[in-house]
């Protein structure tokens, strides 16, 4: 979401180097390369795009697909290319298995029955194959988050006269499901029955694991070992490991809790208070009524419970039965991004955002080979070294490491174990001296060239420029990219250079993309199996054109617009089959200026006009030939599988069972065929 939510937090640390530095930078960089080192000189005064525009039709590019680039489009309707199609499918309320509760159009379907349903405010998205060697390209599973609600869509009389049985709704709305999928041979995606089907709301119970779990702070009246939280909210951005579990990512937790209730402030201790006021637990949050009918959400009267969010949540997608897990080793924080990449002793790397205007990029690195620890039924994710990044002119970058005892993170202060670390992770990497950057989102990971990205989406805020937030204010958003030293993801120090600054587009506002290519504030990123970036948008667009996913090859630069969403939407997740033939995207709050007492005002996506009010829902894209979508090949066939040495990256055969957090067992070979068999184009 998109919403001006972080009026209630801001990071207060000085950690903000001038302009001074920044034209230093420019004019270093420029002098090394001549005006041409990318989209670095894009400071450069009155500088135009680096790069010519190309005829959109054109294929330039030996990852981005001979389709015609798409136009802007203020359409409420999904546009995609011609010879594509675009299915809307599992739209909130339609039930999770064909035999659950249907979806009524008033709204009028109870909490109970929402239990049951698709959740709201559909947003990161994975297919886990299913089949013999759960490699199918036509049955699998999807997992995908619902990060928030909309009350004039969720109830029939919208949000005005609240009660428990609208708490209780809300909190089912949100969180994650997993529903199983299978296409047709006409090409048509839909549910079936499934006993992998699971709903995991607000209300499920979870697990604690890694260096925090059982710490005081996250202790509660009705957890006093702090072990067993309950529930996940605001869940945005994902990941997905190679062991086949589903990262999903707690961001705006701070919005649900109130803490200004008859008798507030005096129960929160100074130590809460200044992590609440860090993490923006204050108020009446962001207007949610949860606070109203459940304790569990008045931060004066449970003050630890805001500490048991903000974390990284491991499912496995194959064990509806499993218990998820809060890995409190990757940080507590407004988590988005969860892109994997293993480093060169084989350890489980994640790349994270922390989505709030001046706050952080981390790295999760493991202790030991992944497999291995797979293979003793821990999860890779349960221990491991936290990082955050610092951005440096020259293209230094460093990981700063967030350990308990080194440098200022010692109990004097306030850091007295590395559990205060971790629920204390925006502090810590304050105190060490982070870059404050434009609202980190997602990270992606080149499958092959271990090259990582991150997008600024904006930040409207910023008054004083840094070397890797130049902008002054950013109104349009970023994406830098970085190389690891040595290229081992586990590396302490990277070197880092814009991969592109969006906006109008031919220099307009300092943007080094091409007028055609306009975009604003970019938001989802996943590069595929393929080495294609998906780029996806929340927020203005330059042109006033609805959010759009536009594909780009991380190699040059190269962007062509695959797909424009429908009326006040965000265009946010996307995951393909193993054989790339169908793309899932997600539309995230379509028609959300609509008022209750008229909800279809600016929208109707995806039921069309007359037919019902607008939802969020995933769309299933698909060429018309089956060929991979966004590729150039004729058919999926004229792909190869992924090379050995590409396969190394990745890992050879694991088959025991894995427990995340010790309580869940799964077949994790799963995800090793799901590796191999993404498909990678012949070199050309
Ligand atoms: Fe939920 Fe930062 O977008
Ligand atoms: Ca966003
Ligand atoms: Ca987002």
């Amino acid at each position: 979401m998109n919403f001006e939510h972080d009026e209630l937090s801001v990071n207060p640390s000085t950690n903000r180097p001038f302009d001074s530095i920044l034209k230093a930078e420019i004019s270093r960089r420029s002098a090394i390369a001549g005006g041409a080192l990318g989209a670095a000189t894009f400071m450069a005064a009155g500088a135009a795009s680096t790069r010519p525009a190309a005829a959109s039709t054109a294929q330039t590019s030996p990852v981005v697909g001979n389709f015609t680039a798409i136009p802007t489009s203020t359409a409420d309707t999904v546009t995609v290319p011609d010879g594509y199609t675009a299915q809307p499918m599992i739209a909130w309320g339609e039930p999770i298995v064909p035999s659950g509760p249907a979806f009524k159009d008033d709204a009028s379907n109870t909490a109970e029955e929402q239990e049951q349903q698709l959740g709201m405010g559909h947003d990161g998205i994975t297919f886990f194959p299913l089949g013999a060697n759960r490699n199918s390209s036509t049955q699998g599973l999807l997992a995908l988050n619902h990060e928030y609600t909309i009350g004039a869509q969720l109830f029939t009389d919208g949000s005005e006269e609240w009660n428990e049985e609208k708490t209780k709704k809300e909190q089912a709305a949100h969180g994650v499901s997993v529903v199983e999928v299978a296409m047709a041979a006409n090409g048509q995606w839909s549910t079936v029955e499934s006993a992998m089907a699971r709903r995991i709301t607000a209300n499920t119970p979870m697990q604690f694991a890694g260096p925090a779990a059982g710490h005081r702070l996250l202790q509660t009246a009705a957890d006093s070992a702090g072990m067993t939280p309950i529930g996940t909210i605001n869940n945005c951005g994902n990941g997905y490991t190679p062991w086949g579990t589903y990262l999903t990512t707690e961001e705006n937790f701070n919005g649900y809790f109130w803490e200004e209730t008859e008798g507030a402030a005096d129960t929160i201790s100074d130590e809460q208070a200044a992590m609440n006021a860090r993490y923006g637990v204050g108020g009446q949050g962001f207007g949610y009524q949860w606070a109203t009918t459940d304790d569990r959400f008045r931060a004066d009267l449970q003050p630890n419970e805001p500490n048991r969010f903000g974390w990284m949540v491991e499912i496995d997608p194959y064990d509806a039965s499993s218990t998820p897990v809060k890995q409190t080793a990757l940080g507590r924080f407004k988590h988005e991004g969860a892109a994997f990449a293993t480093a060169s002793n084989g350890a489980a790397v994640i790349y994270m955002g922390d989505d709030q205007r001046f706050d952080y990029v981390y790295k999760f690195v493991g202790v030991a080979d992944w497999q291995g620890e797979v293979a003793a039924g821990r999860s890779p994710l349960a221990d491991g070294t936290l990082y955050v990044a610092k951005f440096d002119e020259g293209a230094a970058g460093t990981w700063l490491p967030l350990v308990h005892g080194e440098g200022p993170l010692t109990e004097a202060n306030g850091f007295a174990d590395q559990g205060d670390v971790l629920i204390k992770a925006r502090m810590a990497a304050d105190a060490v001296g982070a870059t404050p950057m434009d609202r980190p989102e997602w990270t992606a990971v080149h499958p092959t060239t271990g090259e990582a990205f991150v997008t600024l989406t904006n930040n409207s805020r910023r008054e004083e420029a840094n070397v890797a937030n130049p902008r002054v204010p950013n109104e349009w958003g970023h994406i830098i990219k970085w190389n690891e030293a040595g290229g081992d993801a586990a590396a302490d120090s990277f070197a880092w250079d814009f991969f592109l600054v969006a906006g109008p587009g031919d220099g307009a506002d300092d943007s080094t993309i091409t007028s055609e290519d306009q975009m604003g504030s970019p938001d989802g990123l996943w590069v595929d199996d393929n080495g294609r970036m998906w780029i996806q948008t929340d927020g203005s667009q330059p042109d006033g054109s609805n959010n759009q996913m536009l594909l780009a090859d991380p190699a040059t630069g190269e962007i062509k617009r695959f797909l424009v969403g429908p009326v006040d939407c965000e265009v946010t997740g996307v995951t393909s089959t193993p054989d790339g033939s169908t793309v899932f995207v997600n539309i995230q709050h379509p028609g959300d200026s609509g008022p209750f007492d008229n909800p279809t005002e600016t929208s109707t996506w995806p039921d069309g006009p007359g037919a019902g009010r607008p939802r969020p829902a995933t769309v299933a894209i698909r060429r018309t030939d089956g060929g991979v979508v966004g590729a150039s090949f004729a058919t999926a066939s004229e792909t190869t599988t992924q090379t050995d040495e590409q396969l190394a990256r990745t890992g050879t055969d694991i088959t025991a069972p894995l427990a995340i957090g010790g309580a869940t067992a799964l077949a994790a070979g799963a995800a090793l065929v799901r590796f191999r068999n993404r498909v990678l184009k012949d070199s050309e």
